[in-house]
């Protein structure tokens, strides 16, 4: 068979598309437990860092040792049951799949569009929140997952709050798709550097906090519910605020809050 026969050609092209994609299967399977390590790595290096709890010398893994992962029911304001884990399914909450929870009937909860200000239209019934003990085993910090849509995506992030429940000990997101330089400025480290100090709830118990457009001043009481808007992106800052509003809110985490506030944990 001459070399630049037709049927020469086309056997060699075969040979080669099936050399390829074994050798690309054998990547993505063997690949595939590194992935989800890193996956897993990465989602704790974001709890840590929305609390402040990365520093430098200090690795993920380390650190994440000190924080305790609860499943809580969200809806009635409770750590979950062993038997509401076991009825889920869930053996190891690293792996528990929020996201995946709040499209799945039967344990995702439905939002009327009065409630849902943060747009996402139904929410996990069951939530993984993070405790940071300190050395005595009392809590340090809480973190939460929040979200909730901007201008152009859902976003995604942590706020962490100091043992008061009340007073914020940082926020961040991790994924979100807003305009970099607009929106996008939520992931500046200056912005965030705003959020811990400030309080979530007014002496009436309603969530105070929330963005002001134009900028905080400082010398109003006001102040200390308040984060600086991102310039030029308001719809962004709006899409926060009511992300924020929720999730602190009783359809959000406000009952366990309340709850573990008179408890304890
Ligand atoms: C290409 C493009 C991208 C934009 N991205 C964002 C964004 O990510 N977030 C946002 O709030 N506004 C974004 N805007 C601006 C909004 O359309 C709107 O003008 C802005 O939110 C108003 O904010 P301001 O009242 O602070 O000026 C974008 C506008 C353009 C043209």
């Amino acid at each position: 068979m001459s070399n630049d026969s037709v049927s020469k050609t086309i056997i060699v092209a075969t040979l080669l598309c099936l050399v390829c994609s074994v050798i690309v299967s054998v990547a993505a399977v063997s690949l595939k437990p590194i992935q989800k390590q890193n996956k897993l790595l990465d989602k704790q290096k974001n709890i840590l860092a929305a609390a402040g709890l990365l520093s430098p010398g200090v690795s993920v893994k380390d650190a994440f040792e000190k924080v305790e992962v609860k499943l809580v029911n969200v809806s009635e304001g409770r750590f979950a049951t062993e038997s509401e884990l076991a009825d889920l399914g869930v053996t190891d909450l690293s792996l528990y799949n929020q996201r995946r929870a709040a499209k799945t009937s039967g344990i995702n909860v439905k939002l009327p569009s009065d409630i849902d200000t943060a747009s996402i239209h139904s929410r996990a019934k069951y939530a993984a929140v993070y405790l940071y003990r300190d050395s005595n085993g009392g809590l340090d910090k809480i973190i939460l997952p929040i979200h909730g849509y901007g201008l152009w995506s859902t976003l995604y992030g942590f706020i962490a709050l100091e043992n008061d429940l009340n007073t914020v000990a940082g926020l961040g997101f991790y994924e979100h798709a807003e305009t970099p330089g607009l929106g996008g400025e939520v992931d500046n480290p200056r912005w965030k550097a705003q959020w811990p100090g400030k309080q979530v709830y007014k002496e009436d118990n309603s969530v105070g906090l929330r963005l002001k457009k134009g900028g905080v001043d400082a010398s109003k009481p006001q102040a200390i519910y308040q984060v600086d808007a991102l310039a030029g992106a308001s719809l962004t800052s709006r899409g926060v605020t009511n992300l924020v509003q929720f999730w602190m809110g009783n359809d959000g985490f406000g009952l366990f809050l309340n709850n573990i506030r008179g408890e304890g944990v």
